[in-house]
């Protein structure tokens, strides 16, 4: 349990020898560390429930407190607030507890399964800025739901099944039209067919395809019916099109991996859409499909809509399924190879209509019991410098690579490290960059828009990404020297001072603060703590001479708690999926 949870425990015992008895401590950090550091506001409820008057049962309880040598700086204040603040003797105790296992100040929930949908790129078309916020907010919550116990798998549900890919390869035959895959009396072996197409081919097929089928009608036409062939797994076309997945997905694969993102599961919609014959079923079934304008729809609105709820396309007019089905389909796939409690979409908080419309489809059928939870966790755009989402230069969608690749030319400037030099340096300024990007875009709160700066975000200083490595780094050399000059830390022998104080405070709350994020989804409180933590070692740090110090009990307790705030800052950069590199 984690140590102030234990604590709260301890102290509604002492309330209960006091004579009371609550449900939950109303005990909170104080804003007056001078009057004390934390603050016990009961007094005041049980005034009411015991009928006497709060300062009475406020001196009294100071009374048992003040038994316990965990306690100083006991005081009663305006009605009958209790201050008081903890003894030096407890936080040299709680910090070499910390010290023995930093996941002893760490909760764990009760078990549960859940399935993460963050990937979402799309097949044969580059990843653009929107998938990063997916990829970046969805890792860091799969890691901070592991770290608190749950079993959590992330999916990577590639957009490989719609009229892209139709498109796509409207075009290869275009341009390749001799290829065997498009020769109906073509009888060798597809995999032996050489494609001279590369990814970075397809970047510019899909933009060419799509703009073509906007002026072409026919194009258009043709490129739905390579989408229907594809969907029927009709030879030749399938074939081409897994080989188009192949090359995609290997590029796709790259991209997560320089992201520090990775999934459990590999799925594309393709994969789940195995399961659209079953699904299909379970709807005729039921009698939930409704034929409308030569397509079949499911009704989800109900009487207690105050907004328009238009009915969940099921299968267009030409015979292909909806992108909506795709996620039924995903839905049921879900639950037959994986029967999770939970299954968490990170997308777009622009699609919240998509996922309502899903969702009540979902349960309208019955896809999965009442009690599995079924959320959208939407997320605001990234913006550029005039609030609109992230563009290139000239106007159009800003892809993902790009956008790193500016990061990192940012990042490699800024690297003054004379020490590193060619590959390194270039490795080094990757993982900076790395590091900008991610934190910047999880310091917010995942629902609000934010303006990408890339000067500011890529800075030393500062509530950046760089900053908390540059930190993290410094607290590993003054370790490392320490070490080299043969200087032992084990133990927490003696603590004094205001920074160290406040160092342990903010360690105390950390539990409360990851349940709190998990159960809000988001990560932006735990990017504040990391810099909060990190600020305060900082002062701690230009305050002292660690390695001259000449008490050298004080030198040994610093330097532990340098090890600890090191550990901290490490587990929760690796929660937000941010390395840390040797040196910068
Ligand atoms: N491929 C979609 C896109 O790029 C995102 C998929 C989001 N996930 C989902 N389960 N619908 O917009």
């Amino acid at each position: 349990m984690s140590i102030l949870k234990e604590l709260e425990l301890d102290i509604k015992k002492i309330l209960k020898q006091a004579g009371y008895e609550v449900e939950r401590l109303a005990m909170e950090e104080s804003n007056r560390k001078d009057l004390g550091e934390y603050q016990l506001n009961d007094a005041m409820q049980l005034a009411k429930t015991y009928h006497d008057n709060p300062r009475n049962i406020a001196e009294k309880i100071k009374g048992e407190l003040e038994k316990d040598s965990r306690f100083t700086n006991l005081n009663i204040a305006g009605p009958g607030f209790i201050n008081f603040s903890l003894s030096n003797e407890y936080i040299v105790e709680i910090l070499n507890r910390m010290n023995q296992d930093i996941f002893n100040n760490i909760d764990k929930k009760a078990p549960k399964k859940i399935v993460i949908d963050y990937g979402g790129a799309n097949v044969a078309k580059a990843l653009h800025v929107g998938h990063l916020r997916s990829a970046n907010i969805g890792e860091a919550l799969k890691r901070l739901a592991l770290l608190l116990g749950y079993d959590a798998l992330g999916d990577a549900h590639l957009g490989d099944y719609g009229r892209p890919l139709g498109l796509v390869l409207r075009e290869i035959k275009a341009r390749y039209p001799d290829l065997e895959y498009f020769d109906e009396n073509y009888e060798g072996d597809f995999s032996e067919v050489e494609l001279p197409i590369t990814n970075a081919d397809l970047e510019i097929i899909y933009p060419y395809a799509s703009n073509k089928s906007k002026e072409d009608e026919q194009y258009l036409e043709e490129a739905r019916e390579i989408t229907l062939k594809i969907q029927k797994h009709e030879k030749g076309y399938y074939d081409l099109w897994k080989k188009v997945v192949d090359i995609s997905k290997e590029d796709i694969k790259k991209t997560y991996a320089d992201l520090n993102v990775s999934f459990e599961i590999w799925n594309g919609e393709s994969d789940e859409m195995e399961f659209f014959d079953d699904l299909k079923k379970i709807y005729e079934d039921k009698n939930l499909l409704v034929e409308s304008e030569g397509a079949m729809v499911v009704e989800v609105a109900t009487d207690e809509d105050k907004a328009p709820m238009p009915p969940l396309l099921f299968i267009r007019s030409n015979g292909v399924a909806s992108y909506e089905t795709t996620d039924l389909a995903a839905i049921l796939e879900r639950k037959v190879n994986f029967n999770p409690d939970e299954m968490w979409y990170v997308v777009d908080g622009r699609q919240a209509l998509h996922f309502e419309q899903t969702f009540r489809a979902a349960r309208k059928a019955e896809l999965i019991s009442d009690e599995v939870v079924l959320e959208h966790v939407g997320f605001g755009t990234m913006n550029g410098k005039d609030g609109k989402p992230f563009k290139t230069r000239d106007g159009g969608v800003m892809s993902l690579k790009s956008l790193m690749d500016l990061v990192y030319q940012e990042t490699f400037k800024k690297i003054t490290n004379e020490s590193l030099v060619g590959e390194e340096k270039e490795s080094v300024a990757k993982t900076v960059a790395m590091a900008a990007l991610k934190y910047a875009d999880l310091l917010p709160y995942r629902g609000t828009d934010y303006i990408f700066e890339i000067e500011k975000f890529s800075d030393l200083e500062g509530k950046t990404g760089p900053y908390l490595l540059y930190s993290t780094i410094r607290m590993k050399s003054l370790l490392n020297k320490a070490i080299e000059q043969g200087i032992e830390f084990k133990e927490v022998k003696e603590l004094k001072g205001e920074t160290e104080k406040d160092l342990v405070l903010t360690l105390l709350y950390l539990p409360d603060l990851l349940d709190k994020s998990l159960e809000a989804k988001s990560l932006n409180e735990i990017a504040d703590y990391i810099y909060k933590l990190t600020s305060i070692y900082n002062k701690f740090y230009s305050e002292h001479k660690v390695l001259v110090e000449e008490n050298k009990d004080l030198q040994e307790s610093w330097l532990v708690l340098t090890n600890i705030i090191y550990k901290i800052n490490m587990l929760l950069l690796d929660v937000l999926g941010i390395k840390v590199p040797n040196k910068m």
